[in-house]
């Protein structure tokens, strides 16, 4: 008998910060793969709010339970990272039909440009189904509740680092 190809899934992302739809998307992936890699872009162009440290701790403390879950961070082209951790998928989540055009497109120029790889989607949980990373920001910082929105492991330090300060 042949070696056991195991399957591993790549779900890509900003991930600043990570909310309850991210997570949500983690847990039920982690269920279809060995190994689920949490793909944290290192993008120079796009300012974002957390370090890549934080964004990398706020995940792993987050995935802790889940054993087949692993957190790394990528540069450059994400069908590079997806080759380069010999993964078969990529992982994405859907949450309304404005998303589509954007996740079509990507999903098309990486199946073009590594045809062995194919991305599947998670259609988001209906409770999440209205989340961003670009809302949570804007409520932390103003003071609003984003309690219930985010894993409450990471609700103060989203607060610590965005509320405006009199
Ligand atoms: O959470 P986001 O910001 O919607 O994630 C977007 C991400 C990181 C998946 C996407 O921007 C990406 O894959 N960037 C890496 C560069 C790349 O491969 N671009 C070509 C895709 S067609």
């Amino acid at each position: 008998m042949g070696k056991e190809k195991i399957r591993i899934g790549v779900y890509p992302g900003s991930f600043d910060p990570l909310t309850n739809g991210h997570l949500d998307i983690i847990m039920r992936a982690s269920k279809l793969f060995d190994l689920l890699i949490v793909g944290i872009l290192k993008n120079d162009s796009k300012q974002a709010v957390f370090t890549m440290e934080e964004r990398v701790s706020q995940i792993e403390r987050c995935t802790a339970d889940l054993k087949n879950v692993k957190v790394e961070m990528f540069k450059g082209l994400l069908v590079d990272f997806v080759r380069e951790k010999k993964a078969g998928t990529i992982v994405r989540g859907l949450r309304a039909v404005s998303d589509y055009e954007y996740e079509l497109q990507m999903a098309m120029l990486n199946k073009h440009m590594s045809p062995e790889v194919d991305t599947i989607f998670f259609m988001t949980d209906i409770h999440n189904s209205f989340l961003s990373s670009s809302v949570i920001k804007d409520i932390a910082q103003h003071g609003g509740n984003i309690r219930g929105l985010v894993p409450d492991e990471i609700v103060d330090e989203i607060y610590a680092k965005l509320m405006v300060k009199d």
